[in-house]
């Protein structure tokens, strides 16, 4: 059994800043960071266009930032939040720069060259080239060794956080009180079960991209953080607004992940097209192609069932090619090694998964509705992103928000104790998994479930099909995971169908259309606004 003053589960750009700012205010503070795989595999890591903050005062404010927010957020945002996060935003990028970050300067000047993405009305976004996520996590890992009090264990994976439940007690959906001691990992390098107890928990496990066959995020991006916390009875919220990405890169659409275009190339001038070079965007939004995402990836899907195309394609043939490829290195290195150059030719591209804009609920100090317990990132709901994110808010939100989590643990941490009485993790009647193909199988039905049912354009008929067929896989997932040893894959399995079902479910709730939820059976805004808690 582990102590810890803090745990943090996740260490993409949530977690490790959360991490680093305890640390440097109370070096004395045991914290202890887990990572499911190896550094640097997060959603944080593939993070290509760029973080969004008011910069440059000359031509740009918060009001027009919060503006812009609220707009693609489609009514659904808490306005104070997204107050919170615009305004203290500048600050938190600051601070990540003093730890190291490079973000890319104008030719020749001292000030920062800023990009444009979908919904901005202004140039805000600070980048490294296209790979900024990559920058990002690089400056977080290297400022989290300089400090001896965090330890980050890699290869440990977080299979459920310990409440009352794991002492005996019964633990309801409107159990209050309910409190979090830390958490069961399986260490996958002794396939042994340990025991780790903290006065706080903090999650930070990312994204849910994984719930479908075609998405941008990486394969540790399978929900865990969010299904723990509904199997413990924490509150979620808004898990019907998914983020389509309108450009995926189509010719590697079925490979897992599929490459993202960045929204920053549309941002310096790229068209939206059809195969015959017709421009299509202005018919659905006067921005066009710069429209917020929900707009254009409707656009596309809508663009492509009605021509029975597989793809709609990006023009950057009329950009100056010393630019782009300065900006967009990896971009056009991608293309050329799948024999399209971007200079030439016009990039086919796809929607794919992208975002989850839902997720635990959290206040505005970062407190989850469970107590000692804290979320951070992808892997929550604070209010900002409403029913659609605006673009590069979401690097944004995480270090506003492991600064405020930051704040109340160093008000609290003292006044915390470790619970006694915790058992260690019961194996009793389980054996090895012995046929891994069930998973693998599962898996592929449930990622074509959500794609088929669940996607961009949903029906009552469709998210009965799919809630259908989620529960025959949840029951046979049940029975597999009661009668085995804990596997990472089967656990994120389980995750996963925890997750499409919340999906499906809150999109069943939600009788209108708005933001990133489009029904054909409720195709209208309600004026009654309100956000899905489960
Ligand atoms: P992550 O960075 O995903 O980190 C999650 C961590 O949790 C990982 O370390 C993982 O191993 C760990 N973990 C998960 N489950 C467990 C478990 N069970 N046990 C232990 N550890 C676990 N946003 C922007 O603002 N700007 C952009 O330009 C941008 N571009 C993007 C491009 C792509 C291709 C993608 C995929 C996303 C992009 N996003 C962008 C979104 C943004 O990158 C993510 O929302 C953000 O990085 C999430 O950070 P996070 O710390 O919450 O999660
Ligand atoms: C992109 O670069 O297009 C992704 C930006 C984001 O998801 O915020």
């Amino acid at each position: 059994m582990t102590k810890t003053d803090v745990l943090i589960i996740g260490a993409g750009i949530a977690g490790l800043t959360t991490a680093i700012k305890l640390a440097r205010k109370r070096p004395d503070l045991k914290i202890l960071v887990l990572n499911k795989t190896k550094e640097g595999e997060t959603n944080t890591s593939y993070a290509q266009g760029g973080v969004a903050a008011v910069w440059d005062e000359s031509f740009d404010s918060f009001e027009k930032h919060i503006a812009d927010t609220l707009d693609a957020g489609d009514g659904l945002c808490d306005p104070e939040v997204v107050e919170i996060v615009v305004k203290e935003g500048p600050e938190r990028v600051r601070e990540i720069i003093g730890w190291g970050a490079r973000f890319d300067k104008e030719d020749g000047k001292e000030e920062y060259d800023l990009g444009r993405e979908g919904g901005h009305s202004e140039n805000r976004i600070l980048h490294y080239k296209d790979a900024t996520g990559w920058e990002i996590q690089r400056t977080l890992g290297e400022e989290v060794d300089r400090h001896p009090n965090i330890t980050l264990h890699e290869h440990y994976f977080a299979v459920d956080i310990i409440t009352q439940h794991h002492l005996g007690f019964t633990i309801t959906r409107v159990t209050p009180g309910i409190e979090c001691y830390g958490t069961y990992a399986l260490n996958r390098k002794t396939g042994k079960m340990e025991t780790i107890l903290a006065k706080a928990t903090v999650i930070c496990t990312g994204g849910t991209g994984q719930i479908y066959k075609d998405t941008t995020n990486p394969v540790i991006a399978t929900g865990d953080g969010i299904a723990m916390t509904y199997r413990a009875k924490g509150r979620l919220e808004n898990m019907e607004f998914v983020q389509f990405h309108p450009t995926g890169l189509y010719d590697t659409a079925g490979e897992n992940p599929t490459f993202l275009i960045s929204e920053a190339v549309r941002g310096e001038g790229a068209i939206l097209k059809t195969r015959e070079g017709e421009e299509f965007m202005k018919q659905y939004d006067k921005r066009g192609s710069l429209a917020p995402r929900d707009i254009v990836a409707r656009a596309i899907d809508k663009e492509m069932k009605m021509r029975g195309a597989e793809c709609m394609y990006l023009d950057c043939t009329h950009m100056d090619k010393d630019a782009f490829v300065k900006h967009f290195p990896n971009i056009y290195d991608k293309c050329l090694s799948i024999g399209i150059d971007p200079m030439k030719d016009m990039i086919p591209v796809t929607p794919a998964c992208h975002y989850m804009c839902g997720g635990i609920l959290v206040d505005k100090r970062g407190r989850a509705s469970i107590d000692y317990l804290y979320a951070c990132g992808e892997c929550t709901s604070t209010g900002l992103h409403g029913a659609n994110r605006l673009a590069s808010n979401s690097l944004l939100e995480a270090m506003v928000f492991a600064h405020r989590i930051h704040l109340d643990l160093l008000d609290r941490i003292d006044d915390i104790d470790w619970q006694e009485g915790i058992p260690e993790w019961d194996t009793l009647g389980t054996k090895q998994p012995n046929e891994m193909v069930l998973i693998t199988q599962e898996l592929k039905e449930l990622r074509e479930i959500m794609s088929y049912y669940v996607g961009i354009v949903r029906s009552n008929l469709r998210l009965k099909r799919a809630m259908d067929r989620l529960w025959i896989l949840y029951r046979e997932t049940e029975a597999l995971y009661s009668a085995s040893t804990i596997s990472p894959k089967l656990c994120e399995l389980r995750n996963l169908i925890t997750i499409a079902y919340l999906v499906s479910r809150s999109a069943t709730m939600r009788r209108e259309s708005r933001g990133l939820h489009f029904t054909t059976d409720y195709p209208e805004k309600l004026d009654f606004l309100d956000r899905t808690v489960v």
